[in-house]
């Protein structure tokens, strides 16, 4: 079996696309290329190269896929295929937790991708946060994407290679697409985010690696919208996930949490809801796998938004918003920005990752959701900083965004949703040393400290705190608090 394709156009890592710009954005009705980008909108369903740099429809304004011409292309008909890859792990293509699914992802040549080793993560099972969630032992499993290189799931679809490349963040996506840029050299990181909505971690990252960072007056929304406008006004490479090729690599999350556990299917993905980039690549993989022949179910999704941070829960699950086959009536979700524009609401949690209000993905999301035949669920800052103590003291400490995953999927058991008997996949976003304040507020003993971040929030108690012991610089003393607390 050959794991190269003669995919048309030159690409790095899996987000870029090479600036090939002059093409007129021309439909056509069949394409012969391997792989396309195609308008998700089954009434439209425009076909573009996969070198034209697109962030949405030219002809409707919908979102894009990454589409393959699977019969020609011929993917592996087994997962074997893929674990026989472990072998050669001195190929970076063949450790990279995301090209060792090269076939799955097949829209550039092997030779032109970049890796910097990402997706060496895992799925162990955690029978302390299966307890607290309220399923059996041995059923609750963490995908651990706290591994990556920059220390969250954002380097699976990261890019590299455009002279300049920009993003609006919440702190991960800069902190990847800059690590990027430092290891590569090939292209300057431009990032916007809103002021004071970024927790140190990730923004000492981008500093570190030297991106340009824009700090505008607004949260990620502002952000959001002012980079589609510059980076269309000055020609810049956007790589939000509004770029569809990065959700081409973040449907590798998926396929390692059925490699770790032994490609089986589990029975639900739990998954936290910001821009909802995430949520959509699960659908497409699972979609994708499917129809291949390599899986014979999906398993459930569950997506769960902060309750400060909360659209998608108000529209899917309060409003009725469906994908209804890709005919989604959308007038909910126009109704309900408006209604936060004249409200001035602003998206508002300790999860700084997910706090999000206009999710550029919602329509992908929504089909992902009828691909799975899922649910949504809000989740508040107490039980997100509940769940995360509980994480990290099972050894895998993630960042809050994180944890509301494992928060949603304690609900959905309290619910009955999900069976105590079920095997359940809650995915850890990103690294517990991304955000230290909530992490130290949530344990501390400073009361002030404690009601400054957490309290201000709603947060009454730490119910599972760590504090530290204070003792003098005295030898009894410190014996003394050792023989009593450990
Ligand atoms: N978890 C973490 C740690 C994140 O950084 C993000 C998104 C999400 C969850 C939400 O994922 O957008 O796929 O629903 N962070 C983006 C950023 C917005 O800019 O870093 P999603």
């Amino acid at each position: 079996m050959v794991d190269t394709f003669p995919v048309r156009g030159v690409s790095t890592a899996v987000g870029f696309r090479p600036l090939v710009v002059e093409s007129a954005f021309v439909a056509v009705a069949a394409r012969t290329d391997l792989a396309f980008q195609q308008c998700i909108d089954p009434a439209c369903r425009a076909t573009f190269s996969v070198d034209e740099v697109l962030t949405a429809c030219p002809s409707c304004g919908n979102l894009l896929d990454v589409e393959y011409d699977w019969d020609r292309l011929r993917p592996p008909t087994s997962f074997e295929f893929f674990e026989r890859k472990w072998m050669r792990r001195s190929d970076p293509l063949a450790f990279s937790g995301v090209w060792r699914f090269h076939e799955l992802l097949p829209f550039a040549p092997r030779e032109s991708v970049v890796t910097i080793g990402e997706g060496q993560t895992q799925c162990p099972p955690s029978d302390g946060v299966a307890n607290y969630v309220g399923v059996n032992a041995g059923r609750l499993f963490l995908q651990y994407e706290g591994l990556n290189p920059s220390g969250s799931f954002k380097d699976n679809g990261m890019s590299a290679g455009a002279r300049r490349a920009a993003c609006a963040s919440t702190g991960n996506t800069s902190a990847s697409l800059a690590v990027y840029c430092a290891v590569t050299r090939l292209m300057k990181a431009i990032i916007f985010i809103g002021s004071g909505k970024i927790s140190y971690g990730k923004l000492s990252q981008a500093l570190d690696y030297g991106a340009l960072t824009i700090q505008i007056a607004g949260d990620f929304d502002d952000a959001m919208a002012r980079v589609k406008e510059v980076s269309g006004k000055m020609g810049i490479y956007l790589v939000n996930s509004v770029n569809p090729f990065r959700l081409e690599g973040q449907k590798t999350i998926m396929l390692r949490v059925l490699e770790s556990l032994g490609w089986e299917v589990p029975d639900w993905i739990v998954v936290p809801g910001g821009n909802l980039g995430n949520s959509s690549a699960f659908g497409k993989a699972f979609a994708e796998l499917r129809k291949l022949g390599l899986i014979d179910r999906v398993p459930r999704l569950a997506i769960i938004n902060a309750a400060g941070a909360n659209t998608l829960y108000e529209l899917y699950h309060r409003r009725g918003l469906r994908w209804d086959g890709g005919r989604a009536d959308l007038a909910p979700a126009c109704h309900y920005y408006d209604e936060l524009d004249r409200d001035q609401k602003r998206a508002h949690t300790i999860a700084s990752a997910i706090e999000i209000n206009r999710p550029v993905n919602l329509n992908k999301c929504l089909r992902a959701l009828e691909v799975c035949d899922g649910v949504v669920r809000e989740v508040s800052e107490q039980e997100i900083l509940d769940a995360k103590a509980q994480v990290g003291a099972g050894g895998l400490g993630c960042e809050p965004a994180s944890a509301a995953s494992v928060a949603g999927a304690r609900q959905l058991v309290a619910e009955g949703v999900i069976g105590r008997d079920e095997r359940v996949v809650c995915i850890l976003t990103g690294h517990q040393l991304k955000d230290p304040t909530a992490t130290v507020a949530y344990h501390t003993t400073d009361q002030k400290l404690f009601d400054e971040v957490l309290g201000s929030r709603g947060v009454s108690r730490a119910n599972f705190a760590n504090r530290a012991v204070s003792v003098g610089n005295r030898l009894d003393e410190i014996v003394q608090a050792i023989d009593l607390y450990s």
